[in-house]
C-alpha cells in the first residue's frame, strides 16, 4: 500500500439474504482527501461505510479486501475504531444526557484524563458553536444542533478519517453552509474524509474525488469538476411542457444539421449506463429523425471529421422536457422562440450528470 493510502476497498462485496447491497466495489482514498459516495436511496452507500469501520462484515470471498491505515475491519476493528471518527446517518444521541455528558462519556471511551476531557470538550464546543448549549437537554437542541453534536463527538479522538453518512441532511442551507466550512477546515488539519451525501452541491463543494453507485455497483468516479466537464453537456434548457418543447422541436433538428461544421462534439466517452454498455443509459445516438419515449439525440456529422458531431441531447420528463448541449448560442436561439413560455436556461451540474448516470424513474430499492 503506498504511504498516501487511507482506505483501500477492492472488489468488495455485502449481501443481505440472497440481496447484494454492495457488489463487487472498489475504491481508493488518499490522505487528506474528501471522497464522497454518491448514490439513489439504497445504493449501498451506508452499508459500505458500515463495512470500512467494522460495523457490517463484508461476504468473505477471497479476492475482495478492505484496508483502512493497512489493518483490515474484519480483524481490527478496535484499531481502525481509535484511528477514525463516525457521524452515522441516523441521530444516535443519548437523550438522557446532555450536551456535555454526550461528549463526556466519548472521552472517557477513548480513556482521556479529566484535564484533557475538559479542554477538548470546550474545544469542541466553541469549534461547533454549541458552546452556549453545553448544560441543554438534547431534546432542546434543534436538528443543525444535533447534528453539529454528533460531529463533534466525532471528533473527540482527534481522529485521522472522518466518516459522515449524510451529515447535513435536512439542514437548513445556512447550517449546511457552516458544517461545509468546519469539514474544510478540518481537511487542513490533515484529516480524510469519506462523505455520503443525496446534496450533489455539497459534493461538488467538498469532495476531491466521488463514486457515484447504483445498486451497489459503481457507475462513475472521479473529480466532481471533471467528471462534469467529460460526461455532460455543459448547458441545459428546461421547458415546463411538451408544448413548449414543440415550439422549439423543429428549429432544434434543422439547426442541428446546420451547426454540424461548426459545433464542438458533445461526446459520450466514459460513461457507461446501468449494464455497462457506452450509450444505452441516454439513449442511442439516432438521427434527427429518430426518436426515443424518454431520451432522444439529434445531430448531424461534421463534413471534415465524421467522429465530430454536433449533439442536441433531449430528455422527457412527464411534462417537463430537458435539451441539453454544449452549444449555449443554440439554445438562447431555442429560448427567443419560446415568446413567454416558461423555460431555464443554465449551466449543467453535478445533479444532472447524478439523473444522467443513475436515471430520473425510482427503482423498488428506493
Ligand atoms: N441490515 C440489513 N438487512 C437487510 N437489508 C439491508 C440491511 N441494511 C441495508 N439493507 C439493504 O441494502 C440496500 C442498501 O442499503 P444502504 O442503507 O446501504 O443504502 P444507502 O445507499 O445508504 O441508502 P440511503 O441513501 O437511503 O441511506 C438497501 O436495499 C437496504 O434495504
Ligand atoms: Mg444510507
Amino acid at each position: 500500500m503506498s504511504d498516501t493510502r487511507v482506505i483501500a476497498v477492492k472488489n468488495v462485496r455485502k449481501s443481505y439474504g440472497g440481496f447484494l447491497a454492495v457488489n463487487g466495489l472498489s475504491f481508493d482514498v488518499d490522505k487528506t482527501e474528501c471522497f464522497g459516495l454518491l448514490g439513489p436511496n439504497g445504493a449501498g452507500k451506508t452499508t459500505m461505510m458500515k463495512m470500512i469501520y467494522g460495523m457490517a462484515i463484508r461476504d468473505p470471498h477471497s479476492d475482495g479486501s478492505i484496508s483502512v491505515f493497512g489493518y483490515d475491519p474484519l480483524y481490527d476493528e478496535l484499531k481502525i475504531k481509535n484511528l477514525c471518527g463516525v457521524v452515522p446517518q441516523e441521530d444516535n444521541l443519548d437523550i438522557e444526557l446532555n450536551v456535555v455528558e454526550n461528549l463526556d462519556v466519548f472521552c472517557r471511551f477513548y480513556g482521556m484524563s479529566k484535564s484533557a476531557t475538559r479542554d477538548r470538550i470546550d474545544y469542541l464546543l466553541d469549534l461547533m458553536e454549541l458552546t452556549d448549549k453545553r448544560d441543554s437537554k438534547i431534546k432542546a437542541l434543534s436538528g443543525g444542533m444535533k447534528r453539529r453534536l454528533i460531529i463533534a463527538r466525532a471528533l473527540v479522538n482527534q481522529p485521522k478519517l472522518l466518516i459522515l453518512d449524510e451529515p447535513t441532511t435536512g439542514l437548513d442551507p445556512q447550517v449546511r453552509h457552516v458544517i461545509w466550512n468546519k469539514l474544510r477546515a478540518m481537511k487542513k488539519l490533515d484529516m480524510t474524509i469519506l462523505l455520503t451525501t443525496h446534496y450533489m452541491e455539497e459534493a461538488f463543494q467538498l469532495c476531491d474525488r466521488l463514486i457515484i453507485m447504483d445498486g451497489g455497483k459503481k457507475m462513475m468516479e472521479g473529480n466532481p469538476q471533471r467528471l462534469l466537464k467529460d460526461n455532460m453537456e455543459h448547458y441545459v434548457l428546461e421547458l415546463k411542457s411538451a408544448g413548449s418543447f414543440g415550439k422549439v422541436e423543429g428549429f432544434l433538428k434543422e439547426t442541428a444539421a446546420n451547426i454540424g461544421s461548426t459545433t464542438e462534439a458533445a461526446t459520450k466517452e466514459g460513461v457507461t449506463d446501468k449494464a455497462g454498455n457506452d450509450e444505452g443509459a441516454f439513449g442511442e445516438a439516432v438521427n434527427a429523425e429518430t426518436e426515443t419515449d424518454e431520451t432522444e439525440t439529434i445531430e448531424a456529422e461534421t463534413d471534415e471529421a465524421a467522429s465530430k458531431k454536433a449533439v442536441i441531447r433531449v430528455e422527457h420528463m412527464e411534462e417537463i422536457v430537458y435539451v441539453y448541449s454544449n452549444d449555449p448560442e443554440v439554445l438562447q436561439k431555442a429560448v427567443c422562440l419560446l415568446k413567454g413560455e416558461d423555460y431555464y436556461l443554465r449551466q449543467s451540474n453535478l445533479e444532472d450528470l447524478f439523473l444522467k448516470t443513475t436515471g430520473r424513474a425510482l427503482a423498488n430499492a428506493q
